[in-house]
């Protein structure tokens, strides 16, 4: 329990320090295609990687949806994961070498069916 505590509050210190914002995606559709957007100034790093997460479970990984993702292209449309529909999920983007420095976190959302 110790350890999760520790990993949370570094989760929660770690975006303070960047510019970058994630948007959660609107109505997002296990199978179809989804836009997501994200925010970024020239400071944030040139690349990311992007998680999709259980927003109330900080190590439930659910897929990475992108990788070394170019930070100036402000979004991507993706096809979504299949994945069970219902709320709790959460989109966070993290450093492509440093996965554990995290740059942001969207919102929670429901996934539908
Ligand atoms: C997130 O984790 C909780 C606790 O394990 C679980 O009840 C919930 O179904 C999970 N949500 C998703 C979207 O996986």
């Amino acid at each position: 329990m110790r350890v999760i505590s520790l990993f949370s509050l570094i989760a929660l210190a770690a975006p303070l320090a960047s510019a970058f914002t994630l948007s959660a995606p609107t109505n997002p559709t296990s199978g179809e295609i989804t836009q997501i957007h994200w925010g970024f100034t020239p400071t944030d790093p040139v690349a990311f990687t992007l998680f999709l997460m259980n927003s109330t479970q900080a190590f439930d990984l659910k897929v990475t949806i992108g990788e070394n993702l170019r930070t100036n292209l402000g979004q991507i449309t993706t096809l979504w994961p299949v994945l069970p529909a219902g709320a709790g999920y959460q989109l966070r983007a993290v450093d492509v070498t440093n996965v554990d420095r995290v740059l942001a976190f969207s919102r929670a959302f429901a996934v539908a069916a």
